[in-house]
């Protein structure tokens, strides 16, 4: 097929020798794109109109077995005109016939047909025929959405040193394994997984993909310690708040649920969600912000006289005189400075963004709905929070006031330019051996460069200090994702984080 304007072109000719009987098309399964189009363009040769063709494709259920009239192949015809189809007809195609219509092939070739003297009808919105084919690439779009948010895989270790394989069972809609398995490929390349499904079977053994028959449910495997990790996860990530089951159920739909760990979750989360949200609306009233009024003077004898002034000898000191600075506009909303955390000598420093709202009200980083994500992280690599020093790039909260809520603002690049002392005071104090980045103000006040995270995440860079910093995510980023990218990015975010726990580790003795 050629590609298309909008010029009308004359009517087909009738081929000679093209017959009026019926023809029967059987294709060689039901996703058999090339095939399609092989038999669109002999029987476009041999003007064989649409109404005259039977398709079939070799594994749909719905093929007219007994369907009579002449087999393809016929003898094309030199009469007629190449076909032309529009830029965007391809595409549709490859959608459409992946849908479980058995009408699909004969509405695309009936589209086909009608486009060689209507080219234009493509931007009717009424075409019955053109509606018909948007309908069913939009339905099969749908279920690959599903296939990619649903898809839940559970371990089998395989023992004898052997990576473990993973394998999930999915129901789709449509005939889109093929077509979804190299998103999976992409998203989980190095790990070894099946995917089961009634209609197709796709395996990834770490370079390539195959495709088998279908497959039983009871073929795969049940549900594993893994999975109750996801559980956790997401019970940590359901916010009471935002619950809105109709659009849940419009996302997730309970057809899926069958298949998903968490969907056990949904029903008890769900009774428990209206109390818990007007429990958390009770609270927020409950805790206007307020400033903690700045201490005039600074107590300790090595204290910096101002923040301008002699870095800070000591962390006491440096937490003192953080209170007071004013160097930019946001500490004079904020309710105080959030400094830093953690043993004076500790052997890694994650830096975050700036404190949020409930960071500004403690007075302490990360203890917020974020802070929970990282605390949660942190448990799964086996880290104590308590022996790394925490801190953020920025140091006051700065925020924009809707109603009641105080909602986070990234700090301007000056903003951040002008606390940079502060973190340096931190980094200068403390001596870690290694420090971790967490989102992009974080990489770019500690490399004084702007960095690409989402290229540079899990690798090290070197500071001009000789320090190496560890780029990863921020975890707000995950907090902010949609649910169905949120079980990948949990696990790609533990294992940039995990290369930092070597950094922990005690060193190595002579083994006495
Ligand atoms: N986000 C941050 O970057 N830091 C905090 O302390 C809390 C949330």
């Amino acid at each position: 097929m050629e590609p298309d304007d909008d010029a009308p072109h004359p009517p087909p000719r009738a081929a000679p020798g093209a017959g009026d009987g019926p023809r029967s098309v059987t294709l060689a399964s039901a996703i058999d794109l090339d095939g399609f189009r092989a038999a669109c363009r002999r029987l476009w040769a041999e003007q064989v109109e649409p109404g005259r063709v039977a398709w079939h494709a070799a594994d749909d259920a719905e093929g007219d077995l007994f369907e009579a009239g002449a087999a393809e192949p016929a003898t094309a015809s030199t009469e007629a005109p190449p076909v032309r189809a529009p830029a965007a007809f391809m595409p549709l195609c490859e959608s459409v016939i992946l849908h479980r219509d058995p009408g699909r092939f004969g509405l695309l070739y009936r589209l086909l047909w009608r486009l060689q003297t209507e080219p234009g009808l493509r931007h009717d919105a009424l075409d019955a025929d053109w509606v018909a084919a948007q309908l069913l690439a939009q339905a099969v779009h749908r279920d690959m959405h599903k296939m990619k948010a649903f898809v839940r895989f559970r371990t089998l270790e395989q023992g004898g040193g052997e990576e473990p394989l993973h394998v999930a069972w999915f129901e789709p809609e449509h005939h889109i394994v093929e077509a979804t398995a190299p998103f999976f490929s992409r998203r989980f390349t190095a790990m070894r997984w099946a995917i089961l499904t009634p209609e197709r079977s796709v395996r990834w053994d770490g370079e390539r993909l195959a495709f088998g028959p279908g497959a039983r449910r009871d073929q795969a495997p049940p549900a594993d310690a893994g999975e109750a990790l996801w559980l956790t996860y997401y019970r940590s990530i359901f916010n009471p708040a935002r619950l809105k089951l109709a659009m849940m159920q419009k996302e997730m739909p309970r057809k899926y649920w069958a298949n998903l760990p968490e969907a056990a979750l949904i029903d008890p989360l769900a009774a428990g969600a209206a109390e818990r949200s007007t429990a958390m609306v009770e609270r927020d009233a409950a805790e206007p912000a307020r400033r903690i009024p700045v201490r005039p003077q600074p107590t300790a004898p090595d204290h910096a006289p101002t923040p301008q002034g002699e870095a800070p000898r000591s962390l006491p000191a440096l937490r003192e005189a953080l209170e007071r600075c004013r160097e930019c506009p946001i500490g004079e909303h904020a309710t105080q400075a959030v400094p830093g955390e953690g043993p004076q000598h500790a052997k890694l420093m994650f830096v975050g963004e700036q404190p949020g709202d409930q960071e500004d009200l403690q007075g302490r980083p990360f203890v917020g709905p974020a802070g929970q994500l990282f605390a949660r992280a942190l448990a799964a690599l086996g880290i104590d929070r308590r022996d790394t020093y925490i801190s953020n790039a920025v140091k006051h909260f700065k925020f924009e006031l809707r109603g009641k809520r105080r909602i986070h603002k990234t700090p301007a690049q000056e903003e951040a330019a002008a606390c940079l002392h502060w973190l340096e005071s931190e980094i200068a104090l403390v001596d870690p051996g290694a420090l971790v980045a967490l989102g992009a103000t974080a990489a770019r006040q500690l490399m004084g460069t702007p960095i690409a995270v989402t290229r540079e995440r899990g690798r090290w860079l070197r500071r001009a200090d000789g320090r190496r910093v560890l780029i990863t995510l921020h975890p707000s980023a995950l907090l902010r994702m949609e649910p169905e990218h949120q079980e990948a990015a949990w696990a790609a975010w533990l294992a940039d984080l995990r290369q930092a726990t070597a950094t922990l580790a005690p060193p190595s003795g002579d083994g006495l």
